[in-house]
């Protein structure tokens, strides 16, 4: 009897231990499932990559939430389309820093702050540091407007025209901390015509760039991207 008496009073509450676990379980995996994924855009210009992202974002074609935009030069364009768009932004001037070093500190602690899940480079004129790519190695993509490996670096589109392809494109790939050298995730071409000028051939990239970039971003969110050494490989929906 005692016995018996005893075993009830310890299976009763770990009964309702175990109950109570499954509820917190389920409790965070309901929160985590409604969890949002946390995006920052790092750009320094106009910021049509950018605007792109917010409008996939208003249109419902990306479950995404844009948490911050951190832009190096005050004065751009982006800055009010972020502004327009209620994305809050960290501007800066790298000469007001004595080294980069800081400002990337600055920038890491806003990142870890705000929980992003991905980092966004939308046109940020700037080389990363290990800083920044370190923590958010395989969680940091970059867009160029050129069929890397070719033409890296600045001015890729007039260097394509220079060199005479009759392709280029634009490519999307993970951060590595090299110049446009990371595995690269998805890239859209774009043909070079007769007469095409660095200005109209511009026009063509970035119009590829806007439908590639949140199509990405997209994948990355719902977990289709795998990121294996040198090469990704993206699964089908
Ligand atoms: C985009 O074409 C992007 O590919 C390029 O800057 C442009 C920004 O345009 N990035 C690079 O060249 C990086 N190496 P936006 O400000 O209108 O988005």
């Amino acid at each position: 009897m005692k016995a018996d008496g005893i075993d009830e009073a310890l299976t009763a509450p770990r009964e309702e231990f175990a109950a109570g676990k499954k509820a917190k379980e389920e409790s965070l995996a309901a929160k985590e499932s409604t969890r949002p994924f946390r995006i920052a855009v790092f750009a320094s210009g106009t910021g049509s990559n950018f605007q792109a992202i917010v409008d996939a974002v208003r249109e419902d074609c990306l479950d995404v939430r844009i948490e911050l935009l951190v832009c190096d030069r005050p004065q751009s364009q982006v800055v009010e389309r972020a502004s327009q768009a209620g994305v809050p932004a960290f501007t800066f001037r790298p000469k007001d820093y004595d080294a980069k070093e800081q400002y990337e500190s600055e920038i890491l602690s806003l990142l870890k702050a705000k929980e992003i899940d991905l980092v966004v480079l939308a046109g940020y004129m700037r080389m990363i540091t290990d800083i920044l790519v370190k923590p958010y190695y395989g969680r940091m993509i970059n867009i160029h407007p050129s069929l890397l490996p070719a033409f890296p670096g600045v001015n890729a589109i007039r260097q394509a025209l220079e060199h005479g392809v009759k392709i280029t494109g634009a490519t999307v790939h993970y951060v590595d901390g090299g110049m446009d050298s990371g595995p690269i995730i998805a890239q859209a071409p774009v043909e070079i015509r007769d007469g095409d000028t660095e200005e109209t051939l511009s026009i063509k990239i970035h119009a590829a760039e806007h439908k590639l970039y949140p199509k990405v971003i997209r994948w990355i969110r719902e977990g289709r991207v795998l990121l294996e050494g040198r090469n990704v490989r993206v699964l089908q929906d």
